[in-house]
């Protein structure tokens, strides 16, 4: 039976970077371990951890990416809640069996070699769920 292991992260969307690491890292004093531009995400990243999580800020760089668009039509906030899974093919089958609805029908790979795929916020109570395999 594949298990869930931890929160890895959780990731907001924002519209102004500056403004948000005032918050998450000036007001409240969290670390920020990274700021990077992910060109293939068009995106720009922050990353701070926490407790073996992390909160990821996220930045479109470009107004025709998938996250500029989110953010268009939704505003900056909360966007996915990732879930970190010991085996993720065998939780992704279980999804399927329970007639949870899926974003990616199979686990994609990173740069990094994690592997990852998302569930569809219909079956989740409206949240984007994120799982990944380290
Ligand atoms: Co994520």
């Amino acid at each position: 039976m594949p298990k869930i292991k931890a929160i890895n992260h959780v990731a907001v969307v924002v519209d102004d970077m500056d403004k948000s690491l005032h918050f998450w890292r000036d007001a409240l004093g969290m670390d920020l371990h990274e700021l990077r531009d992910v060109p293939a995400e068009k995106s720009q990243i922050a990353f701070l951890p926490l407790a073996g999580a992390e909160v990821e800020l996220v930045m479109p760089t470009s107004d025709d990416s998938g996250i500029a668009k989110y953010l268009a039509k939704r505003g900056p906030g909360m966007h996915h809640i990732c879930l970190e899974v010991d085996d993720i093919e065998g939780m992704m089958s279980v999804l399927k069996e329970k007639n949870i609805r899926l974003i990616n029908e199979e686990p994609r790979t990173a740069v990094d070699g994690k592997k990852y795929a998302f569930v569809h916020p219909e079956s989740t109570g409206g949240v984007l769920v994120e799982l990944y395999q380290l």
